[in-house]
């Protein structure tokens, strides 16, 4: 299995590996269908760019660190009903809020590692919501290298699920994050850590960020976990940069947009390449990515014509030198 963009799609040799939701998140498509053009179009138009496919390049890789995908649509429902709730000013379900961080939570600490489905997967209405839920993967991914407790990983969770509900009382960017804060504030069972990821996830290290210009230290740890979780979700689901592009530009923002205990706790968290990827190798050889197994940054590969594995964390000379798509 692996991801194409909708434009790669070839229904003689592709069937679906994932469903297609709708934006009720009802199935319009289900796994193991080839896709009629008729639906391609349909998808298109529904701004889906990126399809789960399995076909015979990438046969045997079975992503076992791809997030669950009900579990994954069920998380973007509930953010979604959170900011609709905000947006008429009311409570939150907070309960419900938090069943379904509990089972994200699960997903992140059983796995070595996680690989994000991209918001470009879900149709344009759920887009925001599915960032959210990616950020607060990535988030509790890194929280596992922090050595976060089970409370700590829910605070953070419900702060990042939460980190732009602000959007839903203004237009003004530079003012939703105190907005997000007074939202998230006036539920009394989310802790204000919480409601602070909102507040701060755009205030930068060196004081260049806002609402208030904090810097260093005055901006906490789960905040700072989220703008970097964002940055990297962003980069990725827009098609910006490929993930070790995207871990690249994190790097270079290390001690100027933020602290480098968290850039290093997500370096050490995220994987530059993700199984189903085509690549030339420094051999000349062109490979595909099939799992990541001892070194999150040098995974297995399976060279194309030998159909043979090298473990790029033991063979150490052969080096990823280009991207093929
Ligand atoms: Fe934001």
């Amino acid at each position: 299995m692996r991801f194409i963009q909708i434009e790669e799609y070839d229904h003689t040799t592709m069937q679906l590996a994932r469903p297609i939701y709708d934006r009720q998140k009802r199935i319009l498509l289900a796994a193991g269908r080839t896709i009629h053009p008729i639906y391609l179009e349909r998808i298109k138009q529904m701004n889906i760019s990126t399809l789960i496919v399995e076909d015979a390049e990438s046969h045997g890789i079975s992503m076992d660190e791809l997030v669950d995908m009900p579990t994954w649509m069920d998380a973007i429902d509930e953010v979604k009903k959170a900011h609709d709730l905000a947006k008429q000013n009311k409570l939150l379900n907070v309960f419900a809020l938090q069943v379904a961080i509990n089972k994200i939570i699960f997903e992140v600490i059983r796995r070595k590692t996680i690989y994000l489905i991209p918001s470009s997967s879900v149709t344009e209405e759920l887009k925001p919501y599915a960032h959210a839920v990616n950020v607060t993967l990535l988030a509790l991914q890194t929280s596992k290298q922090l050595g976060y407790t089970n409370s700590q990983q829910r605070d953070l969770a419900m702060g990042t699920m939460l980190h732009d509900i602000g959007k839903m009382v203004t237009d003004d960017t530079t003012l939703h994050p105190e907005k997000g804060f007074e939202i998230i504030r006036k539920n009394r069972e989310i802790s204000l850590l919480s409601a602070h990821v909102a507040y701060q996830h755009h205030e930068r290290f060196d004081g260049t960020g806002y609402p208030r210009k904090l810097s260093g230290s005055e901006i906490l740890d789960f905040p700072q976990i989220c703008a970097v979780a964002n940055l990297y979700e962003h980069l990725i689901s827009s098609g910006e940069a490929l993930p070790h592009v995207a871990l690249e530009i994190i790097m270079a923002k290390n001690g100027i947009d933020f602290n480098e205990k968290i850039v290093q706790a997500f370096i050490d968290s995220i994987p530059s390449y993700i199984p189903g990827t085509r690549i030339r190798l420094s051999n000349r050889q062109e490979a595909i990515v099939t799992r990541i197994q001892n070194n999150i940054h040098r995974p297995i590969v399976r060279v194309k014509n030998t159909g043979m594995e090298i473990d790029l964390s033991e063979e150490l000379s052969v080096l990823i030198s280009e991207i093929l798509n």
